[in-house]
Order: C-alpha cells, then sequence, then structure tokens
C-alpha cells in the first residue's frame, strides 16, 4: 500500500504534545535514541556544522529530547567542532523533569578515545552536573588524571568505547534512557554494534551539493553489515522540515 502523509491535518503541536510523542513508553527499560538533521540530498552539515541545516523546529524537538532523556551521548569530534559549552536545561524544563520525579539536569557524557579535550573549558567548568567522559583504557594516563579533576572517566573498552559496553555502564547508573546528539563516526559505531533503539531524523528543506559528510560515518575499508531494519514512528511537517522518528524492528 501507498498512502498519502501529506497534506497533513492543521495540528498545531505544542510542548505537551510532542512530550507526549517522544515520550519513552517505559523508562525501566534501557533504549539508545539518537537524533540528527539532514538535508534532502543526505549531507549532516552546511559549511561544516549542522546548524544551518536545522530550524526553530528542529531545535524544539532537540531541546525537548534533552529533557526526556536520563543522558546525552556526544562524540569528541562533535564537541570540538560545534563548539559545545556546558549543556543546562532551562528552569521550565528542570521544573517538569521534577514533576516526573527525575533528576533536575540530565547526565552528560563525552566518547573520546584519545581525550583530547581541555579541562578547563565550559563544557566542564561550567557543567550543572559532573560530566562523565567515556573512553577506553589505552587513553593517555596524563589526560585522564587531568580529566578525572573536573569528570567521571570511566573506561568502556581497551581501544576504542564500545557501544555495548557503553550501554551497560550508563544503564548501571541508572541512565536507562540513553540519548545521543552525534556525532556521524560514533552513530556509526553505534549501528554497527547494532546498540541503536531509535533515530529522530529531520530531513531539512535544502540541497547542500555533495561536500558535506553523512550523518553515519564508518572507516574506509570497514567491513560491510547487514541492513538494519526500522519501524516508522512519525513523521511530522514544519513548512516542510519533516521532523521523523524511526524505531529499530529486531
Ligand atoms: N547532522 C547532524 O545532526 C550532526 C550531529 C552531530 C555532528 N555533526 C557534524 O559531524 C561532524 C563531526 O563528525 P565526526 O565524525 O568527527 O563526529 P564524532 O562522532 O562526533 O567524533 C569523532 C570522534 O569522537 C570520538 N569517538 C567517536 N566514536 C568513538 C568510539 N567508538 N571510541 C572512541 N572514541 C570515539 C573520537 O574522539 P577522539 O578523537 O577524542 O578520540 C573521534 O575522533 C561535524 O562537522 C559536526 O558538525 C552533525
Amino acid at each position: 500500500m501507498i498512502d498519502a502523509l501529506l497534506p497533513t491535518p492543521g495540528n498545531d503541536l505544542s510542548d505537551d504534545d510532542l512530550l507526549a510523542l517522544y515520550a519513552p513508553a517505559d523508562r525501566s527499560v534501557p533504549r539508545l535514541r539518537a537524533n540528527f538533521v539532514a538535508s534532502v540530498d543526505g549531507s549532516a552539515t552546511a559549511s561544516g556544522l549542522s546548524g544551518a541545516l536545522g530550524g526553530p523546529a528542529d531545535k524544539r524537538v532537540f531541546d525537548l529530547l534533552r529533557q526526556l532523556c536520563d543522558v546525552v551521548v556526544v562524540a569528541a569530534g562533535t564537541i570540538r567542532s560545534e563548539g559545545y559549552g556546558a549543556m543546562r536545561l532551562p528552569a521550565s524544563a528542570e521544573q517538569w523533569r521534577r514533576a516526573q520525579e527525575l533528576a533536575p539536569q540530565p547526565a552528560f557524557a563525552i566518547v573520546t578515545g584519545r581525550l583530547d579535550l581541555d579541562p578547563s573549558s565550559d563544557v566542564f567548568a561550567k557543567a550543572p552536573v559532573r560530566p562523565l567522559v567515556l573512553t577506553a583504557a589505552s587513553a593517555d594516563a596524563d589526560r585522564r588524571a587531568a580529566l578525572a579533576e573536573v569528570a567521571d572517566v570511566v573506561d568502556c573498552g581497551d581501544d576504542t568505547v564500545e557501544p555495548r559496553r557503553l550501554v551497560e555502564v550508563l544503564v548501571a547508573r541508572g541512565l536507562t534512557q540513553i540519548h545521543c546528539e552525534g556525532g556521524p563516526s560514533l552513530l556509526g559505531a553505534l549501528i554497527e554494534s547494532d546498540v541503536l533503539d531509535a533515530l529522530c531524523l529531520t530531513i531539512s528543506p535544502a540541497l547542500e551539493g555533495g561536500s558535506g559528510p553523512r550523518i553515519t560515518h564508518r572507516a574506509a575499508g570497514a567491513a560491510p553489515i547487514d541492513l538494519r531494519a526500522m519501524t516508522l514512528d512519525h513523521v511530522l511537517n514544519a513548512d516542510g522540515m519533516l521532523l521523523t522518528q524511526y524505531s529499530r524492528r529486531r
């Protein structure tokens, strides 16, 4: 069957509507969800950053997905290239989370093998909750010691952060609702290990032209993997920007 999704009925969804739509069905069940934006022709960036692909609707969902999770996970490449500062939800989101009996702020976890992060940067210095640094046992000892002053540094593998170990480590801390904001290399690893449960993908109504990366990346020469089947949960239309969610069908 081929069915039309558009034009949609004239529902102007409120934040409460969106929170209900994106809320986990059962917070006791561990779930790893990622949120990405891409152009119509499949680029994850415009002029090197993802920001220009988004817009107010995408930003609204981006913020609400943070509000719903227990931990936001971001890989070091995205922290460095997007210039991440400390993650702090606004007071209204904190209030909502308290009412749901959640911690006022989600945890923040950075994935890095090399630990090439400045311990004095705002990501750490202004964090409302002591961040987590998820790394590998082989990481440089001096950098580990410096980051351990400002974050909980946890090994999730010998030479790289192994996605299954990452999930185990976070769930063991009670952080069952795991939300990944990027970037493509981390997403490639999550897909390869088949730990990704859901992908929120915003399709930006623009053509980038071919110089940008895809939302998912694996090293050149990496062995092909089987297709990961997904189920479409929803498509929202915000003036031609499509906000989708797909869940992994296992
Ligand atoms: N369209 C979107 O929604 C979106 C979202 C996020 C980012 N982006 C874009 O993506 C680009 C960055 O791409 P990227 O591939 O560099 O992204 P990335 O996945 O954010 O960063 C790669 C780095 O993260 C660390 N890392 C990732 N997976 C790891 C693993 N399994 N084990 C150990 N370390 C791991 C490594 O850091 P170390 O080098 O420190 O070891 C690695 O060099 C930027 O242009 C950004 O704007 C787009």
